[in-house]
C-alpha cells in the first residue's frame, strides 16, 4: 500500500515503524476527507516538501485544481495520527 519514495524514506529512518503507521493514517485521512470513490491505498501518496513538511497532490488523484488538502501528522512510540483537511480554494 506504499509508494516507492513513502518506503524509501521510512526504511532509512530508525522509527521505520512509525514513519509508516502515520502514513497509513494519512491514507485514510486523505481518502475520508475526500469522501469520493475508486481511490486505493496506494493511488493516495503522501510526500515531503523541502522542510519535510507533508502533502498530497490531489491533481495525481485527477481531482479539480481548486481542491486542495492540509495533513498534519505525528507519532511517537505506541501511537500515530494524522489529520486532514480537503478544501476549495
Ligand atoms: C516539525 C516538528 C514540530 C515535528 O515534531 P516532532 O516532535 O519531531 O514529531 P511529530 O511526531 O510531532 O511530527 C513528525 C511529523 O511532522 C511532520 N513535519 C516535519 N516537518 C514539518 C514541517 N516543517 N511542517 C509541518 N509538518 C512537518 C512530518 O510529517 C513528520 O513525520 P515524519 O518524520 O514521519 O516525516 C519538529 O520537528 C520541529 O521542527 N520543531 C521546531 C519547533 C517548532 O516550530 N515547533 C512547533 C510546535 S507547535
Amino acid at each position: 500500500m506504499f509508494s516507492r519514495d513513502e518506503l524509501a524514506y521510512a526504511m532509512k529512518s530508525q522509527k521505520k515503524w512509525e514513519r509508516l503507521a502515520v502514513r497509513f493514517a494519512a491514507k485514510e485521512a486523505v481518502w475520508k476527507a475526500l469522501g469520493v470513490g475508486g481511490l486505493g491505498l496506494k493511488d493516495i501518496s503522501i510526500k515531503r516538501s523541502g522542510n519535510g513538511m507533508p502533502f498530497v497532490d490531489l491533481k495525481e488523484l485527477g481531482l479539480p485544481k481548486n481542491r486542495k488538502a492540509s495533513l498534519s501528522l505525528s507519532h511517537s512510540d505506541n501511537y500515530a495520527v494524522a489529520y486532514c483537511l480537503v478544501y476549495r480554494e
